[in-house]
């Protein structure tokens, strides 16, 4: 394999395709004259960045579904968990079993599904932690591969985050849309159907002409995000203090309507339900990582990162596992399974119950909240993956530059609306959560060997934080996020194996011929 000096030319395209940066030489172009970003960032933003990015719309949606559990009408193999599947073949030696499966309900339990995520996610956060202050670059994972592993796995991690940012912004515009649709509509506005509903659902066109909601979401806060760092996270700031002052008054209200017999019981199925409730909370965890793509723009990076990834995991994790408790409380698991109580399993259990209509609007605007800084969050770290990728010539070189006034990567972040914008303003993708998911994961496995491969290669760079056990802990990231990845259907690992084939031809006939290492070698 190339050393990781960097400095010799590749002689070949295999040996091109596994030159590593040097981690010098990163922060020497960070530092370039019109590609140099502000400095604006203190622990706290960053906290807040995290959290930001991390309550979104998953906690408000996906909780009661979850804990419900679902029973497949059709069973098909594409819609067959991985793992099901696999344990099924090596039992039975045939897949049928799988197929009939459908989702087990976690119950109660989907408290511990949480408790379980966190834990998976922290592994992975320390890894990301580690990197991020060792290498305060923008552009997370996607730069750590580039330092460690190679080009080519620098590039496929690149493109794997470009789908983890688009694709769960999409989902995340197209339920802001549906939500304060009907909020509006609460309050007696009612938005034009056709311009306020999915293009495209569940297989067919629906007549409508455009999701306008979920579009303009998106373009107003890239507004934001092309005017200034420090304005999008002081905005950020307040929202995040707006949720989760929503989510404690959730936990006293609601706590105050828990009966303690619906807790009962906890696991309707066991271990099982646990897992698989846990492959699809793994969603509202997604968003950690962005803090590291921050990194250029902290004024400490080496200390900041770290305290804020480690800060934002703990936070969340708290308020998501009092949600849990209090919600599978308030109602008995079954009430979730479709409709409304699926849907917004928050505001339903308060409105059924017979909360006071005050604490349901401070839910509604904290849920709203929630999804436009988690919105933010993604597109800010989407558009400076495109930049850094584009930086290192993988992509054309407009998408790295940086305007001269508000010195934000502009075009990145316009680039950054319009492929989130546009798909939501046509589709209701209802497996986005999952792709999204798949990609997260995916990204976390190699960060966390990168980590390993790190310490092997430099292992007397100094390291502001150190991951402790390694290689242990990384690779009980690796096996943790390996096992949530199974819980995933068979038809989101053929997206996402679809969307890295796209990946890799891109890289073929463009990146690749106009890499900086490939300039070297010509
Ligand atoms: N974690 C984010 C959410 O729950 C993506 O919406």
């Amino acid at each position: 394999m190339p050393t990781a000096t960097d400095r010799e030319p590749a002689d070949s395209l295999g040996s091109q395709m596994l030159c590593c940066k040097s981690i010098d030489k990163l922060i020497a172009d960070a530092d370039e004259p019109g590609h140099r970003l502000e400095k604006k960032l203190g622990p706290w933003s960053l906290t807040a960045l995290g959290i930001g990015a991390i309550i979104g719309s998953g906690i408000f949606v996906l909780t009661g579904t979850a804990a419900a559990g679902e029973h497949f009408e059709a069973p098909s193999i594409l819609h067959a968990q991985v793992l099901d599947l696999l344990v099924n073949l090596l039992r039975t030696g045939s897949t049928a079993g799988a197929l009939m499966h459908g989702r087990p309900a976690a119950g109660p339990s989907i408290a511990i599904s949480f408790l379980l995520v966190a834990v998976a996610c922290s592994f992975a956060g320390l890894c990301y932690a580690e990197l991020a202050s060792m290498i305060p670059i923008a552009g997370s994972a996607y730069t750590y591969s580039y330092a460690t592993l190679g080009e080519i796995f620098a590039w496929i991690i690149g493109w794997d985050l470009i789908l983890e940012y688009v694709v769960s912004n999409v989902a995340v515009a197209v339920g802001f849309s549906g939500y304060s649709k009907a909020q509006l509509a609460a309050f007696g506005i009612n938005l034009p159907e056709k311009w306020a509903s999915p293009v495209w659902a569940s297989g067919h066109w629906t007549g409508a002409y455009f999701n306008l909601p979920g579009f303009l979401i998106v373009f107003l806060l890239t507004l934001l995000l092309v005017r200034g760092v420090r304005e999008s996270a002081e905005a950020n700031n307040v929202m995040v203090l707006i949720k989760i002052g929503a989510i404690l008054t959730f936990l006293v209200v609601g706590g105050m309507l828990v009966k303690p017999a619906n807790w009962t019981p906890f696991a309707p199925s066991g271990f099982a339900g646990i897992v698989t409730g846990g492959a699809i909370v793994f969603f509202t965890y997604i968003g950690f990582d962005s803090v590291s793509t921050a990194a250029e723009e902290c004024r400490t990076p080496q200390r900041d990162l770290p305290f804020g990834i480690i800060a934002s995991l703990i936070v969340c994790t708290l308020l998501y596992v009092g949600v849990a408790v209090v919600l599978l409380g308030m109602l008995k698991y079954t009430n979730f399974v479709s409709g409304e109580a699926a849907e917004a399993p928050v505001a339903y259990a308060l409105k059924v119950l017979g909360a006071h209509p005050f604490y349901r609007s401070i839910i509604v605007v904290g849920a709203l909240m929630g999804m436009i800084s988690s919105l933010l969050v993604f597109q800010y770290g989407q558009a400076r993956i495109w930049y850094a990728m584009s930086r290192d010539g993988l992509l054309p070189k407009l998408f790295s530059a940086v305007h001269p006034r508000f010195k934000t990567p502009h075009w990145s972040t316009w680039i950054a609306c319009f492929a989130v914008g546009i798909p939501a303003g046509m589709v209701d993708i209802g497996d986005a959560a999952d792709l999204s998911n798949i990609g997260t994961l995916f990204a976390f496995t190699l960060v966390s060997l990168g980590v390993i491969f790190l310490r092997r290669r430099q292992p007397d760079r100094p390291r502001t934080f150190r991951v402790p056990f390694v290689p242990w802990f990384p690779l009980i990231s690796v096996v943790l996020c390996g096992g949530l990845m199974t819980g995933l259907t068979v038809i989101t690992w053929i997206r996402f194996v679809v969307w890295l084939a796209i990946g890799l031809m891109i890289y073929f006939f463009y990146s690749r011929h106009n890499s900086e290492f490939a300039k070297r070698a010509s």
